[in-house]
């Protein structure tokens, strides 16, 4: 007679984003019982619909995707900010207490205040600075997650880009086609990260951990942060005319259509500029490139380069 297997239950919030989206091509049943949800099934700055979902839904692993991720927008809302970046991960992080739950979070680079004369990509172990509200505001939920006593494992990553949503990619894109000349901030370096990668490591990890829940204190990623980035570094300058290039073919094939639709084709140029030259509310790390080393090691990832990844993203918009 064959014995039933207990699959885990795993909660996804924010599912709807560019990181809820691309775990949601990854989701297979037969490893677990998946619940998606974004905030029309899970508002998760609800203390009590945090706790009676998780509840009710006897989940094991929360993994947290849902984010107040508009940067500039932060500056003048800190209080929504804090709300979704910081609140709302002490509500998930407490009833995943309660209900012996492992919670996944996701953190990000901005929690750093690298200057321009760092040259070394940020170790787990460096002292976080953030500059702008949304940094302070994801900084302040890495510690309501540290200060609950869950189990938790926060991935700080940065620069993400996806087939979903709005990110940097598909507005370069559309500048490109619809502007003679852009101008992209050359003096910020990162790592831009693709979604789908991110994915990857989440799903990797959240197997890990369910294989580990009996003997959770056995498990290696224990209350820890790790980094994740692709591999690589750039400035938005580089990673704007990475994409031009990427995306030439595409353009072609649009030039082409304009033409034949009677309109001028244009020819786009990007052009360097300085952050000072591109005025903005939040002020940004001038280096925030992660290292990826431990979780590299800790978990057994092949990293892609952000170049080779962001040739796959072209492909599939
Ligand atoms: N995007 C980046 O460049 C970047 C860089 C570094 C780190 N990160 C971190 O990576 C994680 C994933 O980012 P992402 O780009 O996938 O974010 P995203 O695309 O902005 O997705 C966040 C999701 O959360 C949803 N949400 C908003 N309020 C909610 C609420 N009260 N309850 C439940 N869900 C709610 C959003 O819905 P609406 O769209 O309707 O608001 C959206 O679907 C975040 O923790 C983010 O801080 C992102």
């Amino acid at each position: 007679m064959k014995v039933p297997v207990h699959l885990p239950n795993i909660l996804i919030t924010g599912a709807n984003g560019q990181l809820g989206s691309s775990l949601a091509l990854l989701c297979n049943s037969k490893d677990a019982n998946f619940f998606f949800t974004d905030i029309a099934e899970l508002d998760v700055t609800s203390k009590s619909f945090v706790e009676k979902y998780i509840s009710k839904n006897k989940i094991d692993i929360v993994i947290n995707c849902a984010a107040y991720t508009n940067v500039e927008k932060a500056e003048d809302e800190p209080e929504i900010a804090e709300k979704l970046n910081a609140t709302a991960p002490s509500y998930l992080a407490q009833s995943c207490l309660k209900h012996s739950a492992f919670l996944i979070h996701i953190s990000t680079d901005f929690v750093f205040g690298g200057g321009a004369k760092r040259k070394e990509p940020i170790t787990e172990r460096v002292k976080p600075a953030p500059l702008n509200v949304y940094g302070a505001s994801k900084l302040q939920g890495e510690e309501n997650i540290k200060a609950s006593g869950c189990n938790y494992l926060i991935i700080r990553t940065s620069w993400l880009f996806s087939e979903f949503g709005g990110n940097f990619v598909k507005t370069i894109l559309s500048l490109l086609s619809s502007k003679s000349e852009i101008k992209v901030v050359d003096d910020q370096k990162g790592t831009p990260t693709y979604a789908g990668d991110l994915a990857k490591a989440v799903y990797r990890i959240a197997m890990k951990v369910a294989e580990n829940k009996k003997n959770i204190r056995r498990f290696v990623g224990l209350n820890q942060i790790y980094n994740y980035s692709n591999l690589g570094e750039c400035t938005w300058y580089e990673f704007a005319v990475k994409i031009q290039q990427l995306a030439k073919v595409k353009f072609s094939a649009m030039a082409a259509a304009r033409k034949a639709s009677g309109k001028r084709a244009q020819k786009s140029h990007v052009i360097p500029c300085t952050s000072v030259e591109f005025p903005s509310k939040a002020v940004r790390p001038q280096y925030s490139v992660l290292s990826k080393e431990k979780i590299r090691k800790h978990f057994s990832l092949t990293i892609p380069a952000w170049q080779t990844s962001l040739k796959k993203c072209l492909k599939n918009l």
